[in-house]
């Protein structure tokens, strides 16, 4: 396995120029910190960000650009909101072009999102080289868009920047060549060591009257979960039970409040007397409360990642995770939607808090990838002779 670890400048090399795409929420965490160090390396990087708009509220998208200090995006291709094809056919048509007219050194693409793929495939026809941050990750269902986006995006990239050893694995027995598989660890977690005391100004916790590990946090936006009435009353029957003996507190993405009404679940919902709804919440409150829960239940990737580095017990409201090393080296346990599981696992984590002292974090899980990501931008596949394999 590759690691990129050490530094090869040479004054004799061309500058790079590089398109950093970001479309989804959960992209800009990632976008964030490769942005910062092609700044702190303008040497040796020109960044272009673009911003495809697959996002586009305040909430889920201005926001995250103040908290974490991005620059505002060079292009927003203001796709907006779709059916999946449309969707991604629009940031297909919006983005050729402007590649065209760039012509940039390198695309780098990030996670598992619509945006991801539909970057992807216009440089790939393009002869652009793309390099996949986090690639490599599979929860093996295919019933999730993200996975299929995911497995193509791999397919199609020159590089593949991956964030665990698993994803190194997967990578391999889809017959992915090593030279295009790097190891550079989890670029999530550079942003979370860059923000999280400053996250804990927040006043999120006073707004809610909350005491740190007073309450559960709860997130929740999979279609198999919000979209299907019987998954989501599972989940709700679950809630309730937990919320006899803990506050819960719930940000919902704009999808899941729409499906909470149109499934008819708000009274429901309004019933369960200690669980509060709120509206999404900017990256650093949501930091600070998830750094200072007892108790976090979600169907996100990310946060799974996260909770692992800050030691708070997860409970993932999925069958599987694309984020296996979670689960064996973390704080993570997947519930799936059966309520009695969901509420056993709960009372379980809610009764023996994590002794902080054997808390592990996954190798390279140390705020220090995105310099492994320029790194490894400017020692391609082809001439990747030097770097340390470990
Ligand atoms: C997308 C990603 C998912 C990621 C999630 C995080 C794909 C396939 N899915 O799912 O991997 O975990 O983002 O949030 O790319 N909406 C708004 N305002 C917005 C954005 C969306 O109101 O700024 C509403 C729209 O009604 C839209 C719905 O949310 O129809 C879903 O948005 P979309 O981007 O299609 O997918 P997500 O469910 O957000």
């Amino acid at each position: 396995m590759r690691a990129c670890g050490f530094r090869f400048s040479d004054p004799l090399k061309p500058m790079l120029k590089v398109i950093n795409v970001a479309g989804a929420r959960p992209n800009f965490m990632k976008v964030a910190p490769i942005v910062a160090a092609m700044k702190r390396r303008s040497d040796e990087f020109q960044s272009i960000l673009v911003h495809t708009g697959q996002h586009y509220d305040a909430a889920m998208s201005d926001a995250f650009f103040r908290d974490l200090e991005m620059p505002e995006p060079d292009v927003d291709l203001g796709v907006g909101s779709a059916s999946h094809a449309v969707q991604t056919a629009g940031v297909i048509q919006a983005f050729e072009p402007y590649v065209i007219n760039e012509k940039p050194d390198w695309v780098v693409v990030v996670g598992d999102v619509n945006s991801t793929v539909a970057c992807a495939l216009v440089c790939a026809k393009l002869g652009v080289k793309v390099a996949h941050v986090e690639a490599g990750l599979r929860s093996r269902d295919r019933t999730m868009p993200e996975e299929i986006n995911r497995i193509l995006t791999d397919q199609i990239a020159e590089l593949l920047l991956t964030p665990s050893p698993d994803a190194n694995e997967n990578l391999r027995a889809e017959g992915i060549p090593e030279e295009r598989i790097r190891f550079v660890g989890n670029i999530m977690i550079d942003s979370l060591f860059a923000h999280v005391e400053r996250s804990q100004h927040s006043r999120v916790l006073s707004e809610l009257n909350l005491q740190p590990r007073g309450y559960a946090l709860l997130t929740l936006h999979r279609p198999s979960n919000v979209d299907e009435k019987g998954a989501f009353a599972r989940i709700l029957d679950a809630l309730e039970e937990i919320s006899r003996r803990e506050r819960i507190i719930f940000p919902a993405h704009p999808r899941t409040r729409r499906m909470i009404d149109e499934l008819g679940l708000t009274e429901r919902t309004e019933n369960i007397r200690n669980l509060t709804l709120i509206d999404p919440l900017g990256y650093l409150d949501f930091l600070n409360l998830a750094s200072n829960a007892k108790l976090v239940l979600t169907d996100s990737g990310g946060i799974q990642e996260e909770t692992t580095v800050l030691g708070i017990p997860c409970i993932t409201l999925r069958e599987n995770t694309e984020r296996p090393i979670t689960v064996e080296m973390g704080t993570n346990t997947l519930a799936g939607t059966d309520t009695e599981r969901i509420v056993a696992l709960a009372n379980r984590a809610l009764d023996n808090p994590p002794d902080q002292s054997t808390l592990r974090v996954p190798p390279l899980w140390d705020g220090k990838t995105a310099d492994r990501i320029l790194d490894a931008l400017s020692e391609p596949p082809a001439v990747a002779g030097g770097l340390t394999v470990v």
